[in-house]
């Protein structure tokens, strides 16, 4: 089939550009010589229309609301398998074998414990630090313990840092909560899965044995699943572009960290909980849904919209479901879903949110879940960098192993002063 290529008019002069086919969606303009050949830049910021890599690891369709994993459906993957089977799909491409899986599964679940000089890291932090500051910083430090796993020209350090960082994520997380209650911090234990692991490391206390609940365990599994991984998202491209300078993984998935922390990505879900309960009743709804569409008002639905899904969030519809599963197994009535499911019925039928797209995503949901299952609202950001530990390393090691990756190093329209001499202090 004959190469499809792109024309621009410059200056009258045509100037063609090959365009590249994916497997799946859109196709893209080569553009990598334009400046070369035209000397101009192209202009996108915030990179609504601009691909910064090719990937083979997560699949997205905005328009019919499809999320694939390494060509598996989402919701295939969240009701079938648990989060390490994702993890190894994401990291290796392909679903494991049963002694794949179990080899996978061993070598993360013996690398949980953290350096015990971690322990006392974390004693210079004030009790009331918002543990994303502490999962930022604390992150950041394992590579001034992991020597020997951050050369990442070596194939074997790559995996021993990649296995690290998936393994001892969860147990850093556990550390930030149980440091912020003034509790003990609780050891993995082998002999529990990587969730039940975490659930027991967050909310087991000495005085007694910790029974896991398995459908909460079950859940919050699911909900790691869903949050994995999502294509070239603010996050991921902190990671890559960190990564693409050569810096040490635990450092470029602390700048991921410290991306997904912001309200408009992972901090949604922490917002969305502070707007229901600040909309508190569904008779209040009506003055946030005009508040929302008020051009004047900064206020934003929390949990609403999104830069690719312009239909339903494939993972917000899972997550509303496991909201309920997890509610009904508690026993718990909470207000502010029956607020949550009237606030998203009278916004699906609102022109505004018909006309601009704008769907609940993965956030609108998962906050209320969690609170359910005792998180406070500060660590709901904290459980969305766990999850997605897997994809920023996937998406870092795809990056880190394609022989054309080059240093991230993006231009700009210049629209600032031109030359002009320095005048001394007395003459200003
Ligand atoms: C995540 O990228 C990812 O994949 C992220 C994520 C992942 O898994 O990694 O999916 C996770 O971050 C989900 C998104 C969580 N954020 C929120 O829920 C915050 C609320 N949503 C928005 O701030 C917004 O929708 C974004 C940030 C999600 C998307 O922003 P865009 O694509 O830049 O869209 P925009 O801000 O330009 O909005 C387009 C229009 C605007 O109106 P106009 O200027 O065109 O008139 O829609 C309006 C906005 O005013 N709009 C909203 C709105 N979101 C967009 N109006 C009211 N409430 C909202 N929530």
């Amino acid at each position: 089939m004959a190469e499809r290529m792109a024309t621009l008019q410059v200056d009258g002069k045509p100037v063609t550009l090959p365009v590249r086919e994916g497997s799946l969606g859109p196709a893209v303009v080569d553009i990598r010589n334009l400046y070369a050949t035209t000397d101009l830049f192209t202009f996108d910021p915030g990179f609504t229309s601009t691909a910064s890599c090719e990937s083979k690891i997560t699949f997205i369709d905005g328009d019919e609301g499809v999320l694939l994993y390494r060509g598996y459906p989402i919701d295939q993957l969240a009701e079938n398998g648990d989060f390490l089977e994702t993890a190894y799909l994401l990291l290796y491409g392909e679903l494991p074998t049963a002694g794949q899986k179990a080899e996978f599964d061993y070598r993360i679940t013996r690398h949980t414990m953290v350096h015990e000089q971690m322990a006392r890291f974390f004693q210079g932090f004030r009790r009331d630090a918002h543990p994303m500051a502490v999962m930022v910083a604390s992150v950041g430090a394992l590579s001034a313990f992991y020597h020997d796993s951050t050369n990442i020209a070596n194939p074997v350090e790559r995996m021993v840092a990649s296995t690290r960082m998936i393994a001892k994520i969860p147990t850093l997380a556990a550390m930030a909560h149980k440091y912020s209650i003034g509790q003990p911090f609780v050891y993995p234990k082998n002999d529990l899965d990587y969730t039940s692991n975490f659930l027991r490391m967050c909310f087991a206390v000495p005085c007694e044995e910790y029974r896991v609940n398995p459908i909460l365990s079950r859940a919050l599994d699911r909900i790691f699943i869903l949050h994995a991984d999502h294509e070239q998202n603010a996050s991921t491209s902190t990671v890559r572009l960190s990564g693409s300078s050569g810096a040490n993984p635990f450092a470029c998935i602390a700048a991921g960290i410290a991306s997904l922390w912001g309200p408009a990505h992972g901090g949604a879900n922490e917002a969305v909980l502070k707007m229901l309960g600040e909309i508190g009743t569904v008779e209040r709804i009506p003055q946030f849904i005009a508040r929302a569409k008020d051009k004047n008002d900064p206020f934003r639905l929390m949990g609403f919209g999104h830069r690719v899904y312009k239909n339903y969030d494939p993972r917000a519809k899972i997550m509303q479901r496991t909201t309920q599963e997890v509610l009904k197994e508690l026993g718990v009535r909470d207000p502010l879903l029956e607020v949550a499911l009237e606030l998203e019925r009278i916004a699906l039928s609102d022109d505004y949110f018909i006309e601009k797209k704008l769907y609940p995503n993965i956030d609108f949901y998962s906050g209320i879940t969690l609170k359910a299952m005792n998180f406070p609202i500060d660590m709901f950001t904290v459980l969305f960098a766990v999850a997605r530990t897997v994809g920023w390393i996937a998406q870092w090691k795809e990056m880190i192993e394609d022989p054309n990756a080059r240093i991230g190093r993006p231009r700009q329209l210049y629209t600032g002063e031109k030359r002009r001499d320095y005048v001394q202090i007395a003459k200003r």
